[in-house]
């Protein structure tokens, strides 16, 4: 049985415009210790994917579909089974460390509160395990920071510790929404290899979120590629850094930052994800696709599977690629 199996999951907003489709029947499949990249630019409804898992929608947010975690299903919990599975199976890391950290508590309280509450421990064991915890993301000092607050930190520290908070009650899936995009590419690079250290020292699989296929490259095991809402392409992550099979992955490549260019302008997709209100007929990507044929125009492509379980969503002839 998979750690969390996704099926057909879809999320539509209700809006004085209209419905919104903002996820549109994704399928993917989690085994335990593995990481999955969610990659897509802004609006492609990453964040909508896994606020969907969490019970954390937006009230005009409609669910369907099907996620099992551990084959029981968490799509439309009521809100104390869900909140049971939020603070003892899976966590979540946001963008913005002060989503998780109050600035008003010292990060000792914080991080005790949660074993006190969560694991019954006592004052002293809390404290003990919290220390620890500081010391496996790597803040140095734990012992003595621990009584800092939040913004005594630095952002890539602050990181660590939303870090520590998140992997406190030993989650069996950890949730990383952009968690390294408000920093410096070389923080961001520091941030990857401490997540793929624990990962492999808790076994804890990870969904990470991201618009960066250069943050998936080094740390997921698949990626899951988004456009306004559905799945360009699927598969391990290996195989569509080194052969994409969509024209968006390939726009998405071309667009990774790297240490060495640092500063410079990036080359990144001409124009702009579609609304969501007015798709056009056919595929989503056809405005700036640079592979676009006629029949993209008239039909959308569903997801089709090739090769080693991969998956795409794409018209074009991938033998006339490198042509
Ligand atoms: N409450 C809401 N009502 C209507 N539309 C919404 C609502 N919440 C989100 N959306 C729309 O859903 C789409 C997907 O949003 P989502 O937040 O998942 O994007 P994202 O891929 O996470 O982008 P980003 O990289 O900017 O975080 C967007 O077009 C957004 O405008
Ligand atoms: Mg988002």
């Amino acid at each position: 049985m998979s750690l969390l199996n996704v099926q057909d999951l879809r999320v539509e907003f209700t809006t004085q415009d209209g419905n919104v489709t903002a996820v549109n029947d994704l399928n993917f499949s989690l085994e335990r210790g593995e990481t999955l990249g969610i990659v897509g630019e802004s609006g492609s409804g990453k964040s909508q994917t896994v606020f969907a898992l969490m019970g954390l929608l937006a009230k005009n947010g409609i669910i369907s579909g099907s996620a099992q975690f551990e084959g029981q299903e968490i799509l439309n919990l009521p809100e104390a089974k869900i909140n049971n599975i939020r603070s003892q199976q899976i966590s979540m890391i946001f963008q913005d460390p002060m989503t998780s950290l109050n600035p008003y508590m010292k990060v000792s309280a914080q991080l005790m509160e949660v074993l006190m509450i969560h694991k019954g421990m006592s004052k002293q064991a809390a404290f003990e395990e919290s220390v620890r915890m500081l010391e496996a993301v790597k803040i140095p000092e734990a012992r003595k920071r621990i009584h800092m607050y939040p913004h005594e930190f630095s952002g890539g520290m602050r990181q660590r510790v939303m870090i520590a908070m998140a992997l406190l009650c030993n989650p069996k899936l950890l949730i990383a929404d952009e968690p390294t995009t408000a920093l410096d590419v070389t923080v961001q690079a520091q941030i990857m290899d401490l997540l793929n250290e624990l990962k492999s020292e808790f076994n804890t699989a990870i969904i990470m979120i991201t618009h960066d296929l250069g943050v998936v490259a080094g740390s997921c095991d698949k990626v899951l590629v988004m456009y306004a809402g559905r799945t360009m392409e699927y598969g391990k992550v290996d195989e569509i850094y080194y052969q994409p099979a969509h024209p968006y992955t390939e726009g998405l490549l071309k667009a990774i930052p790297r240490l060495d260019t640092e500063g410079e302008i990036l080359p990144t997709i001409p124009g702009n994800p579609p609304n969501l209100l007015s798709l056009p007929q056919g595929c989503p990507y056809q405005d700036r696709c640079h592979r676009v044929m006629d029949r993209c125009k008239r039909e959308a492509p569903i997801l089709t599977s090739f090769g080693d379980g991969r998956q795409r969503a794409c018209f074009s002839d991938m033998e006339t690629w490198n042509q």
